[in-house]
């Protein structure tokens, strides 16, 4: 049995005991990192969330308190009081390595079983195990030095936006479906059986609202639900720094977000991002980089190679070409020495992302060797690796398809390449990058109809308001998304504030009248009243986390995150519920339907 406090107070925290200590009589309190006995001396590392001290219990010193230390183990939570002296054995490498405690009383308050997993750094056990007993594994200093830099961040965003006016204001968790394009969860009601509530993708159309309100400028940090696959960058549930402002263009949003950006990684880091962030428009960024969030930490630019190759004798590139495709190119420095099969690995690769082949060149000394070369005239070779910007030495890899897989395949071999030739020299740079001038809608071929590209919520560009009608697909929008070594940090808009402007956008996404009021009717009624021009952004705090952390697991800055699955090893959520609170809820369980049911 746990020993009770009785009035013992803890005076100051393992990790932040120094010389300037010595001589003080302290208590501590935590759980013991390991125990040495020496014969006449026992040696309890103590460790707390500020890190770990080293005390010392004699039996010469006090053999009541020495006894009762020698019966301690691996992660007992102990109290212990005495007097801070210098340390005979220095340690260096920690920050209590100049002093010890002279254990003079002890007491304890629990014990431990042998935990399963070691509470260390760097520790290397499965994720199943940790996430199992993640409060074990949140006890590693590691994982707490993690959590420490998200209370900074979140710190910091909560100041930076404060100063600069903004109000934080909680919207409904039980709500009705946000359209940000994922897959909703559901709460059943109880109400009105056979109804249910979504939990929110993003708070967009409450915030939208809080506009309307005049609320000016509204922040808040927030979880959003979104049952989509999951990846490494990705939660089902995950936190937002969400935020709107009203009365504002785009430029005004997007130079509060990186000022934003800027103090957090200023606060938390001491880094400094040079501002203002370069800003690149999408075109740009899939003709160089073949995607929208293209990581600028390295070159290897995509270059387009169809006029070079428009009259050349190889029928898959002249058949790509007039069908509306391209023939583009990545150049690898010094690849030419690159063996044929990890050339064909590559041809491969792309084949993921649809590309139907690789073609390649190796531009040797002695001789240019390529599977295309017969049916290359000279000058086209020649033309082919002007525009390729190749040397002797070099490798050219070429896709030759419609540009959505070019672009894709491309984009992907060149972040395969950086891997394979290690090319992003400096681990700890941080290249941010605005990703603007977004195409408003995306065509679904297999739907036949657009869809909108960030939400139907967005303002087109003034330009292209006009083609709305005759040729949607060309519509840009005043969208902004902000990248961060190839991740999407966070994106927004500049929203629609004009109803026949939203109801003519609702038609384009092939939403009837009635549909598009049944489903949004609350805010385009609130539309009626006065809306200010208003735009926002939303960044993902825990990506942001994840950069500040330097780690590439969202599940490591996530307290109790789920697993690939969508599942909670520690609680082991989802689970069944009580049949009664099914009843309650007017719900029945499919394998319950009769087959006709179905
Ligand atoms: P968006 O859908 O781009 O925009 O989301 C904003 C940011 O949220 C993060 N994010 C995620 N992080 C972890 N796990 C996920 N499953 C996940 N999904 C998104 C990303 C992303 O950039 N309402 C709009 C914002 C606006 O227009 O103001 C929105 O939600 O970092
Ligand atoms: P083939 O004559 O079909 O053997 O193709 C010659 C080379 O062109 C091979 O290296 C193929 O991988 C490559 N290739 C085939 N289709 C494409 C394409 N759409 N784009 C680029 N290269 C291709």
């Amino acid at each position: 049995m746990g020993e009770a406090l009785n009035g013992v107070k803890r005076t100051i925290m393992c990790g932040d005991v120094r010389e300037s200590n010595i001589g003080e009589k302290i208590t501590v309190m935590g759980w013991v990192q390991r125990k040495r006995n020496l014969g006449g001396l026992i040696f309890v590392d103590l460790r707390d969330r500020e890190g770990i001290l080293q005390v010392m219990f004699g039996d010469a010193i006090n053999s009541e308190a020495f006894n009762k230390a020698d019966t301690v183990r691996s992660e007992y939570c102990i109290a212990v009081t005495g007097e801070v002296v210098k340390r005979e054995s220095v340690n260096p490498n920690m920050p209590t390595g100049m002093v010890e405690l002279k254990g003079e009383s002890i007491k304890i308050l629990s014990e431990s079983e042998t935990p399963p997993i070691y509470i260390k750094e760097d520790l290397d056990a499965s994720e199943a195990i940790r996430l199992k007993y993640r409060y074990l594994d949140l006890r590693r200093p590691d994982m707490q030095n993690i959590f420490k830099i998200r209370h900074r961040a979140t710190k910091a965003v909560r100041d930076f936006l404060d100063k600069e006016g903004f109000l934080e204001m909680e919207t409904p968790m039980l709500t009705k479906s946000t359209p940000e394009g994922a897959r909703d969860y559901l709460v059943p009601s109880r109400n009105y059986p056979g109804m249910f509530y979504a939990l929110p993708q993003s708070p967009q159309l409450f915030k939208q609202l809080l506009m309307v309100s005049g609320y000016d400028k509204y922040f808040q940090i927030v979880k959003c639900f979104r049952d989509e696959d999951l990846r490494a960058n990705r939660q089902p549930e995950f936190t937002q720094i969400d935020l709107e402002m009203s009365f504002v263009e785009q430029n005004h949003v997007m130079e509060l977000n990186e000022a934003l950006v800027s103090h957090v990684f200023k606060e938390v880091l001491g880094h400094e991002i040079s501002l203002p962030i370069k800003r690149m428009p999408f075109k740009e960024a899939m003709e160089k980089y073949g995607s929208d969030k293209p990581d600028l930490r390295f070159g290897m630019e995509i270059k387009d190679l169809s006029e070079a190759v428009k009259s050349s004798d190889f029928k898959v590139f002249a058949d790509t070409l007039s069908n509306g495709g391209s023939v583009r190119c990545l150049t690898v420095k010094g690849g030419a020495s690159m063996g044929r099969k990890d050339i064909d690995r590559l041809g491969e690769f792309v084949k993921t992302y649809k590309a139907k082949g690789l073609a390649w060149i190796q531009y040797k000394e002695e001789e240019i060797k390529s599977p295309i070369a017969k049916f290359l005239k000279e000058e086209e070779m020649k033309a082919i690796i002007d525009k390729a910007e190749a040397e002797v030495g070099d490798l050219i890899l070429i896709v030759g398809d419609k540009n959505s897989v070019v672009f894709s395949s491309l984009g992907a071999l060149r972040l395969e390449l950086a891997k394979k030739f290690d090319l992003i020299k400096d681990k700890n740079e941080f290249n941010f990058v605005w990703i603007t001038e977004f195409p408003l809608l995306e065509y679904d071929e297999e739907e036949g109809r657009y869809f909108a590209a960030h939400h139907p919520f967005t303002m087109p560009m003034d330009e292209d308001i006009e083609y709305l009608d005759s040729d949607p697909g060309k519509v840009r929008a005043k969208a902004y998304d902000l990248v961060l070594n190839g991740e999407e940090l966070g994106g927004g808009s500049i929203r629609i504030h004009d109803t026949s402007l939203q109801e003519k956008m609702f038609n384009v996404l092939g939403f009837t009248s009635e549909s598009a009021w049944e489903r949004f009717g609350f805010l385009l009624e609130a539309f009626k009243f006065g809306p200010p021009p208003h735009g926002g952004l939303a960044f993902g705090l825990d990506r942001m986390v994840m950069f500040l952390a330097g780690t590439d697991n969202i599940k490591d800055v996530i307290a109790f995150p789920k697993n690939q699955n969508a599942f909670c090893p520690l609680t082991e959520a989802p689970g069944v519920v009580d049949e009664n609170q099914l009843v309650d809820l007017g719900i029945k369980k499919i394998e319950t339907l009769s087959k006709e049911e179905k």
